[in-house]
């Protein structure tokens, strides 16, 4: 059974097909509108959302699909100590694809192994967010023309940020792809990130604390939130969240057709003031989400048998 619970489980060509056919939904969403009727997806959150969750309830229901799920691990009988395995099985019974997220590395590694249905790994821990590089990649795509020859700043918590290393990873397949890790000392790239996926793959980066320094040579910057919930102390957090806080004066040496992005939620990342900047696009991204998701949904269902 076909799932994505890492990004290089899909090749460059498939994840291509996926941007593709994401721009043929954004451009004829009505083609698509019955293709999952009687089809359900289950939302299994056991971590907040606003985005990831949401997004795939509305892809779900404009494919002519339905929805099932929890939000928050409180709610399901995982607060009584069912095992992930059990819960994929029992899901397995009631819905035809699952996207979970789980604070745990690996949970919905687990859950695929167990499942009869396809699993996405809508976030795991501090690990990956497969799901949130398609809506980079497609937002990437849109915006520059390309997903090659491009020179991308990392901002911000690179050490839990999942959606940084899952992106990260999947522009280790494109050529041409320089990147600038900007980031405190203390929330730097793992450095089995860089050793297993940018130098086994000849990527070229550079690390540097300054932001303002390096602004001039981005094609894209991407900002993160600095990762509260997996901080092991308050101080510590405090200490680094403000890190980095984008403003007009930070842009003023950027290029014109820098593409500003954002996984979102931000804190205090990027100034509300940006917003207005025709180079923001972390709304679009958002959008993107929706999009690239329906795209996913409607792949691993047709590979899966079921529409
Ligand atoms: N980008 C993202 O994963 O947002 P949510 O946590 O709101 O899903």
């Amino acid at each position: 059974m076909r799932s994505l619970i890492d990004i290089l489980d899909f090749s460059a060509e498939e994840i291509n097909e996926l941007i593709d056919n994401a721009n043929d939904m954004i451009a004829h969403p009505e083609r698509y509108s019955e293709v999952c009727k009687g089809k359900k997806i289950a939302t299994l959150f056991f971590e907040p959302s606003t985005r990831t969750r949401l997004s795939f309830e509305a892809a779900m229901l404009e494919l002519g699909g339905s929805v099932i799920g929890f939000s928050e691990a409180q709610s399901s009988s995982a607060s009584k100590g069912e095992s992930v395995s059990d819960t994929a099985k029992v899901i397995s019974c009631y819905a035809d694809i699952i996207a979970m997220r789980h604070p745990r590395e690996g949970a919905p590694l687990v859950a695929a192994n167990a499942a009869s249905i396809p699993v996405i790994n809508a976030g795991d821990g501090g690990h990956n967010h497969p799901t949130q590089t398609l809506a980079d990649l497609l937002t990437i795509s849109r915006e520059k023309g390309r997903l090659t020859d491009l020179t991308i700043g990392f901002c911000g918590d690179l050490k839990f940020g999942r959606t940084v290393h899952s992106l990260i990873s999947a522009l280790s397949r494109y050529t041409g792809i320089r990147v600038i890790l900007i980031s405190p000392e203390e929330l730097a790239l793992p450095s089995y990130i860089k050793r297993d996926v940018m130098e086994k793959n000849g990527m070229s980066y550079t690390q540097t604390t300054d932001l303002e320094a390096v602004m001039p040579e981005l094609d894209v910057l991407y900002m993160t939130r600095v990762q509260k919930e997996r901080f092991f102390n308050e101080e510590d957090y405090l200490r680094l969240k403000d890190s980095y806080i984008l403003t007009n004066q930070k842009l003023k040496n950027a290029k014109s057709d820098l593409c500003i992005m954002h996984p979102l939620p931000r804190v205090n990342e990027i100034s509300v003031a940006i917003d207005e900047d025709p180079r923001a696009c972390y709304f679009k991204q958002v959008l993107n989400g929706k999009h690239v998701r329906k795209a996913l949904i409607v792949k691993l269902l047709k590979e899966a048998g079921t529409i």
